[in-house]
């Protein structure tokens, strides 16, 4: 197993993060166990961060120890291999609208103690800004919504200065009509008012019409 990011391995293949509750699996992923470690596999078809890391990211936002903030959660698929990540030191505030799938959250956190579920519009920050008295290391969102940017500029704001953040964008939940490209050049000029753009990376053929853009807090 080789360490590519801090907490995230490849055998040459796939991508794996260290279980941080051995012998549980979330989603009927792969567990391998190697030199005493036991390793859950990610899925880069299930995962849009994963996807990046497959298509050559060139930088993890999560380290083990940071605080994080997940816009767009779900049920915690990528989030439970941001928890072996960031580890017990660290800690994930996920936001989603859906309460069916905070539901599903709430019990992956019962066993991954680093994961902290809010139910919340991420378009409403002042509903859970009391959560960030300090501010985060890192941002994600994943939502197909029409404002992708504009919501990602809005939580900066819970973000440090030079913090790294990540958003994987929807181009046809924006426009069906539009040039994915055309989406992108918009889209990256309302993130440029907080963000410097270090990187952006075509997401398929994992995931068709989404890119992967990273960037540092300006
Ligand atoms: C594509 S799914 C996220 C998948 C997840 N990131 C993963 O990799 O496992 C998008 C999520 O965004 C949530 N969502 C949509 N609009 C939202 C909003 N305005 N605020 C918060 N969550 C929202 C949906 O409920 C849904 O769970």
């Amino acid at each position: 197993m080789k360490q590519i990011f801090e907490g995230i391995y490849t055998d040459g293949k796939s991508i794996y993060t260290k279980n941080l509750i051995v012998g549980k699996k979330v989603y009927k992923e792969k567990l391998i166990q190697k030199n005493g470690n036991e390793y859950r596999e990610w899925d880069p078809y299930r995962s849009k961060y994963c996807a990046g890391i497959k298509k050559g990211l060139n930088k993890s936002i999560f380290y083990e120890g940071c605080t994080a903030i997940y816009l767009g959660s779900a049920e915690g698929t990528t989030v439970s291999h941001v928890s072996d990540i960031i580890g017990k030191k660290g800690a994930v505030f996920c936001i989603d609208i859906s309460e069916i799938a905070m539901n599903k959250l709430t019990q992956l956190a019962e066993d991954r103690e680093n994961i902290y579920p809010i139910l919340s519009d991420a378009q409403l920050t002042e509903n859970y800004e009391e959560y960030f008295t300090q501010k985060a290391d890192c941002l994600f969102q994943d939502i197909s919504q029409r404002n992708q940017a504009d919501i990602f500029v809005r939580n900066s704001k819970f973000l440090k200065k030079g913090g790294l953040g990540a958003l994987a964008l929807k181009t046809k939940s924006i426009s069906q009509s539009e040039s994915k490209e055309n989406i992108l050049d918009y889209e990256l000029e309302i993130l440029k008012k907080e963000f410097e753009i270090l990187q952006t990376i075509p997401l398929d053929p994992y995931e068709k019409h989404h890119y992967l853009i990273l960037m540092k807090k300006k």
